[in-house]
């Protein structure tokens, strides 16, 4: 698949986040959101593990790996943020106030970690291309 299609996915899972972030106080329309960006996050990625091995059978170098190596670390520590996401909110909904400030400073730093995953991307196609 081609590089653009999945940074246009990956620009719409940051602005899903914007949005979840912006209804934070309606808990189910924050939830559903957020749920889906999540969920459509873990599909991407999916979707870039099966056609990146058709891209390294057709080009053979791979001219920038640290560029590529920090892009993939941001990544991973966003979905592993996305657990600890899940496992917050989940508490949050079953009445652990206390857990709220915990899930606000992950859910921020989650946040930044995903833009910084869809910034890093356009290092990452770069040699590629
Ligand atoms: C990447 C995912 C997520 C981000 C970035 C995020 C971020 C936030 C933020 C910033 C707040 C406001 C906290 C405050 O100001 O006190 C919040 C509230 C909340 N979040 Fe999340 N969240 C995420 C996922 C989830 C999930 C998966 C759940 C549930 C399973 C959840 C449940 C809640 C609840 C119940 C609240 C409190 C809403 C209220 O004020 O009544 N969040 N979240």
């Amino acid at each position: 698949m081609e590089a653009w299609l999945m940074q246009t996915q990956s620009l719409c899972i940051v602005m899903l986040m914007i949005a979840g972030i912006v209804v934070r106080r309606k808990r189910q329309l924050h939830v559903k959101i957020m749920s889906l960006a999540m969920i459509w996050d873990v599909l991407l990625i999916l979707q870039i593990e099966l056609s990146r091995s058709a891209i390294l059978k057709a080009s053979k170098a791979v001219s920038n790996p640290m560029m590529l190596n920090i892009h993939v670390a941001i990544a991973v520590t966003t979905v592993v943020l996305y657990g600890f996401m899940v496992y917050t909110g989940r508490a949050l909904l079953s009445g652990q106030s206390q857990i709220r400030s915990k899930h606000r400073i992950l859910g921020y730093s989650t946040f930044l970690m995903r833009v910084l995953t869809f910034i890093t991307s356009f290092w990452a196609v770069l040699p590629k291309e």
